[in-house]
């Protein structure tokens, strides 16, 4: 008798300890909608597929081609239209706060305060990361988009210098052209065109003005001598550029530079994510430099996921698996070893990064502190996205046209009145 009834008791305590243990691992399915679909991307989102698929969760792909992510953008803005929002979606900087308005996102706080990620997060991320102080968002990297990607072979066929001002860049790229190799590998697709003209600008005008600029949106800022100078200098960049330009996908341009087509690339980090997925090593095969001008400064780009609204335990316990999985050491490892970035979680070891994650990670934190950490326009970290969609038409029409700097400058100014 003495030993059934201990056996009952032990029954029901392991059930009871099963029930809520279960409650709070309750597999489920998460369903992410991202747009990292080129080689070194897609590497890295498989990574946060096998740790949710280890925990018991099943992983639905909801990935939708397109750099930059306005085609994920336009796809998501119908999904939650029609009732059925992802559990996350790859949404960043301030269209956090304009998907919080909308209150169909949830609240992450009881995971974030049981890892601590107010602790574990720079400032800088996670007040991006919160709607009206609470976690709707967990972010997975830092990108900095200002690095010139360089093959040095070319550069050493050609007789050109590596160049690290926009007055260097002028003579390498002509002796590049001269020698038969493309100078700068490019996409005319407009967010590739904001993100070399960012960088430009950045070199031109410096942080204090590029923050006036592009974070204020000052008009005596937008409209002056410095934003006419960096169009200037962006024709000088744009006449680098081949004829089959138009159109062409990042990594296609990514893989000229790493083929030895084109000399440089002026494009984020993620580029980086291609030359690992080719097997090639930075400081042989290729060299990361900061954009001419733009040495010190780190335009900064931090990719979140923002979390709607489930329904079902199921559905929720994934959806809080998912967070806490993106936020552990891990995850933000391997995830940015193959991604280009660096972790957004601080305290993390850089011994398995190469020296451009290392370089990338010194200057995040010394930018930081010299105010040149600067956030980036082209990449939804720096304004309301309907003026960054008018200051886009405006760096593009300049890019296929014979606009004038002055009136590309006037323009700039009017396109920060689109909110
Ligand atoms: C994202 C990156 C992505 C890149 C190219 C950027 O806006 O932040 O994660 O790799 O676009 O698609």
């Amino acid at each position: 008798m003495k030993q059934s009834m201990t056996r009952i008791t032990v029954t029901a305590l392991t059930l009871a300890t099963t029930l809520t243990f279960s409650n709070f691992l309750r597999a489920g399915e998460v369903e992410v909608l991202h747009w990292w679909t080129s080689g070194g991307e897609a590497k890295s989102v498989a990574e946060l597929k096998k740790i949710l698929e280890a925990n018991g969760h099943k992983w639905k792909d909801f990935a939708v081609a397109g750099g930059g992510g306005e085609n994920a953008m336009t796809v998501l803005k119908s999904r939650v239209v029609s009732g059925k929002p992802p559990t996350a979606a790859q949404v960043k900087g301030p269209s956090i706060q304009e998907w919080g308005r909308e209150g169909v996102l949830t609240n992450l706080d009881d995971v974030a305060k049981g890892a601590n990620w107010d602790g574990l997060l720079p400032a800088v991320v996670s007040n991006v990361m919160k709607y009206q102080g609470h976690y709707v968002a967990v972010p997975v990297n830092v990108h900095r988009v200002n690095w010139m990607w360089v093959n040095p072979e070319v550069f050493k066929k050609a007789g050109a210098k590596i160049p690290t001002t926009w007055e260097e860049f002028a003579v390498a790229a002509d002796k590049i052209h001269k020698a038969g190799f493309i100078a700068v590998a490019h996409g005319g697709q407009p967010w590739q065109d904001a993100t070399v003209f960012e960088s430009v600008a950045l070199g031109v005008g410096g942080a204090d003005w590029y923050n006036r600029a592009f974070v204020n949106l000052d008009a005596s800022a937008l409209n002056s001598p410095t934003m006419e100078k960096s169009f200037a200098t962006l024709r000088t960049v744009q006449m680098a550029i081949d004829k089959d330009a138009a159109n062409r996908d990042w990594n296609l341009a990514t893989a000229m530079v790493i083929n030895g087509k084109a000399a440089m690339q002026f494009m984020g980090d993620w580029a980086k994510g291609e030359f690992t997925a080719a097997g090639k090593s930075p400081g042989k095969d290729y060299i990361c430099m900061p954009a001419p001008g733009t040495k010190g400064a780190f335009t900064f780009n931090i990719d979140s996921f923002i979390m709607f609204e489930q329904k079902g335990a199921d559905a929720k316990g994934a959806q809080r698996a998912l967070a806490s999985a993106i936020m552990e050491p891990q995850f933000q490892e391997v995830f940015n070893l193959n991604k280009g970035s660096i972790p957004a979680r601080t305290g993390m070891s850089m011994a398995k990064f190469d020296q451009c994650a290392k370089d990338s990670s010194a200057e995040f934190e010394s930018s930081a502190k010299s105010k040149k950490l600067v956030p980036s326009w082209a990449h939804g970290m720096a304004m309301p996205a309907s003026v960054q969609g008018a200051m886009f038409d405006v760096v593009t029409q300049f890019m296929n046209s014979s606009m004038t700097p002055k009136a590309a400058a006037e323009k700039m100014a009017a396109a920060a009145k689109s909110k």
